[in-house]
């Protein structure tokens, strides 16, 4: 006996084992010490490892280790039980001889026992201070058979395939296993090794037949195969289900703590480490996903000094801040919606309704995206403050681009990633700011789009509005689709007639003309002059606006068919009130902006009721004209000189209009006699004529000036001037009838702003006429006329 270093004393009993070896113990002693066994079975030819704590089975050990060194090994029936006792042991068990013996520290000790034979216990003769029984030998039964053969090559197999499956057999074993012949040893070696329950094992160390005892663990090691294979598939299984994705972010967090616990982050590393957070978060779409990882990838090994770097770290800081998966939820009451457009509009009626019908069918059904809104207008009449409603009242963002002047095509589509400073376009820029991929998106001034050798960026804006294609909107320096098909595009514009066709088709187009002056004096005292005094920090300064002044300004200072000038005038008003509020240091008082007060504040009259001076002398008609910015009054003034009958037409008048005049100057010379009899014959002969329509900057074409040419010619010739409340549109044939026109909405509302009472129109535009809203005519008298004599009987006889 000697003491080891771990002081653990090991006794070494190699002269038994050689013993063992020889076969030295026959025959048994006649009576042996059990030593119990918790929860194993030991196996006749095995080595069995114990471990032995209660003090009754030290002390056998050491009395054994005195004398002979054998005993028998018995398993307890109970696992539970601590101490058992005779009648709760099983009563076949080995003999064995201690072959080593370690006495550990803390009391206890292990041993090694070589078992040699099974027996069975005969009777037990004493049981104090430890269990000593007599025992009888229960020898093997064997018969070879081509069975036993064949169960023992079975059982060989089916073991080799265990301990290629499961770590805890070494692999020594399977060596073991194919070289044993014998069948019994081969059952008791594969028994001992196996983790079945103790009954089962003690189940067959009791069986005595070997064949059957080989049948049974046969079956074991079946069960035992399936239920590894089973144990190795849900392995596999989980594995596989806690998908790749997971898998590296788990091992990229681990990663990362490495790193940091090592102070070995470098700054590339840290940039792509935290994009990638950022790309996880984005929720991009797969084929995203993808060019993300792959330019990720690339930047993983680029140094951060080159210059690539910079061009994929920004490409990535586009993809990642791009709302690829937000969106806001819809709120699709329609009740609300009209109290959000009420509340930010006055009147409107029209206009409210086709857009609270277009919320209606999106409502209904969440699929149909519905044609693309266009509202067509001049200028401050509300187009942009609409679309702010519409995003107000369904809670989505909102966001405006306007494509007035843009030729080229890569400002709507961007910029291929290759050329040095490249850019998304327009588009995709805007919906990185609303940052969701759902908002209300104004394109203003679709009708000032251009197209030139760059490129033509109507047909990249069909792309956007075309909801059978934009689901995939595919911008140049992206490269990536994009699916605008959730975007609620809105589009404005002045003028109808320079939207490209193809885009219009596409559109719901909802017309705003103007407001009249009551119009806009509500709107003034309801939206504008509010939000003015909060602008001016005059809100609860009392300052207040009388109706004169607001109209003051509407008649006097402002000629428009919106009111954004209105509202800057108003502007001017409180900041020079605000100003002198600041100056006078006197306490605040209230006070009431009068029309006097309005006209000291904003100096002299800027627009003035020239219709009745412009008018006073013959051959000068007010003519109705209609442009991008609203409708507007055109004086149209004729003269005559002597001459040889030559016509000189003048104020950048289109072709259009240029023949019109032709047209109406032939039809009065063909009338000359009965328009003015005392007329001589020669007059046209002896005189040239001059027609000019001044404001040179207003562009002037098509021919619904004809009523007015004729008109101001024939007050010429009659040389009686022409009524100066009465304004006139509508084409002239040669044989004198009046032909319908457009814009009379426009034209009526740039009638009233000049002072005109008396406007004269096509008969077949009555119904056009009656269309606009009573209040809306302000007052207006219509003459419906087919002739031109009639209007001429009107104009200037009237
Ligand atoms: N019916 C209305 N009720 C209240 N405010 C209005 C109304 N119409 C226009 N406004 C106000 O007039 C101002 C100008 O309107 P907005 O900017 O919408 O004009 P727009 O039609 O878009 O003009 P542009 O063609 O120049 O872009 C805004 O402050 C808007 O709130
Ligand atoms: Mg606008």
């Amino acid at each position: 006996m000697e003491a080891n270093g771990d002081g653990i004393q090991v006794v070494e009993t190699d002269e038994i084992e050689s013993a063992i070896r020889q076969g030295a113990l026959e025959p048994l002693p006649a009576t042996l010490p059990v030593l119990p066994l918790k929860d194993s079975v030991a196996y006749p030819d095995t080595l069995t490892p114990l471990g032995v704590v209660r003090d009754r089975s030290i002390r056998l050990i050491d009395e054994v280790l005195g004398a002979g060194r054998t005993l028998v090994l018995v398993a307890s029936r109970d696992p539970e039980a601590d101490d058992p006792t005779a009648d709760q042991l099983h009563d076949v068990g080995v003999v064995g001889v201690i072959a080593r013996m370690l006495k550990v520290p803390d009391g206890t000790i292990r041993v090694l026992v070589q078992a040699t034979e099974r027996v069975k216990i005969a009777e037990y003769v004493k049981d104090d201070p430890y269990l000593i029984a007599r025992v009888e030998a229960l020898p093997d039964r064997v018969e070879p058979s081509p069975e036993l053969e064949a169960l023992t090559r079975n059982v060989q197999r089916t073991f080799t395939e265990i301990i290629e499956e499961i770590p805890y057999l070494p692999e020594e074993l399977q060596l073991a296993v194919t070289n044993i012949d014998d069948p019994s040893a081969l059952a008791n070696l594969i028994a001992g090794a196996l983790r079945i329950s103790t009954a089962e094992k003690q189940e067959l160390l009791e069986e005595v037949d070997v064949a059957r005892r080989l049948r049974r663990l046969s079956e074991l090691l079946a069960r035992e195969l399936e239920v590894i294979q089973l144990g190795s598939q849900i392995q596999s299984q989980v594995e596989s289900e806690m998908n790749k994705g997971q898998r590296e972010y788990y091992l990229r967090e681990q990663l990362k703590a490495i790193q940091r616990e090592l102070g070995e982050e470098d700054e590339t590393q840290a940039e792509v480490n935290e994009l990638r957070e950022r790309l996880d978060a984005a929720g991009l779409p797969e084929e995203a996903r993808k060019a993300a990882d792959r330019e990720l990838a690339r930047l993983e090994r680029l140094p951060s000094a080159a210059a690539e770097y910079g061009v994929i770290r920004s490409y990535l800081e586009w993809l990642v801040e791009l709302p690829w998966s937000q969106e806001t939820p819809d709120n699709l009451d329609i009740g609300h919606a009209r109290e959000v457009l009420d509340e930010d509009h006055y009147d409107l009626e029209q206009v409210k309704d086709r857009i609270l019908e277009y919320l209606a069918v999106r409502s209904l059904n969440s699929e149909s995206h519905g044609p693309i809104l266009c509202f067509v207008g001049p200028p401050g009449v509300g187009k942009t403050s609409l679309g702010r409603s519409i995003s107000r009242a369904l809670g989505r963002r909102f966001e405006r681009i306007s494509v007035g002047g843009v030729r080229d095509e890569a400002e709507i589509r961007g910029h291929r990633r290759t050329y040095i400073g490249a850019l998304p376009g327009t588009i995709i820029r805007a919906l990185r700011d609303a940052n969701s991929r759902n908002p209300v998106f104004m394109i203003d001034e679709i009708d000032k789009m251009g197209a030139d050798f760059r490129g033509d960026p109507s047909s990249a804006m069909l792309e956007v509005l075309d909801p059978a294609q934009n689901d995939s909107f595919r911008d140049h320096y992206l490269d990536l689709p994009f699916d605008l098909s959730e975007v609620i595009f809105i589009a404005t514009a002045n003028n109808l007639d320079t939207i490209p066709g193809p885009l219009l088709d596409r559109m719901e187009v909802i017309q705003l003309a103007g407001y009249t002056a009551d119009e806009k004096l509500h709107i003034a005292k309801r939206y504008l002059v509010p939000r003015q005094l909060a602008e001016n920090g005059l809100k609860g300064a009392g300052v207040r606006f009388s109706d004169a002044a607001l109209r003051a300004i509407i008649e006097e200072y402002t000629r428009e068919a919106g009111v954004r000038n209105l509202e800057r005038e108003i502007g001017t008003v409180f900041r020079k009130i605000a100003r002198q509020i600041a100056e006078s240091r006197k306490p605040k008082r209230k006070q009431t902006v009068s029309a006097k007060r309005a006209r000291e504040l904003l100096g002299r009259r800027r627009v003035f009721a020239e219709t009745r001076r412009r008018t006073r002398d013959p051959g000068v008609a007010t003519g109705l004209a209609w442009t991008p910015v609203g409708g507007e009054v055109l004086f149209i003034e004729a003269t005559a000189m002597p001459g040889s009958g030559r016509l000189t037409i003048t104020g950048q008048l289109g072709e259009v209009m240029r023949e019109s005049a032709q047209a109406a100057l032939s039809w009065v010379r063909g009338h000359a006699r009965r328009l003015n009899p005392e007329l001589s014959d020669d007059w046209f002969a002896e005189h040239d004529i001059h027609i000019h329509v001044p404001a040179g900057a207003v562009p002037k074409d098509g021919p619904s000036a004809g009523v007015a040419m004729a008109t101001a010619l024939t007050s010429l010739i009659e040389d009686r001037p022409v009524s100066p409340e009465t304004a006139m549109t509508g084409e002239v044939t040669l044989t004198g009838q009046v032909l319908p026109v457009g814009g009379l909405k426009e034209k009526s509302l740039a009638a009233a702003r000049a002072g005109i009472k008396r406007v004269i129109v096509p008969d077949r535009n009555e119904g056009e006429i009656l269309e606009i809203p009573e209040h809306e005519r302000e007052g207006l008298e219509f003459i419906y006329v087919d002739r031109i004599e009639r209007a001429l009987a009107v104009a200037i006889d009237g």
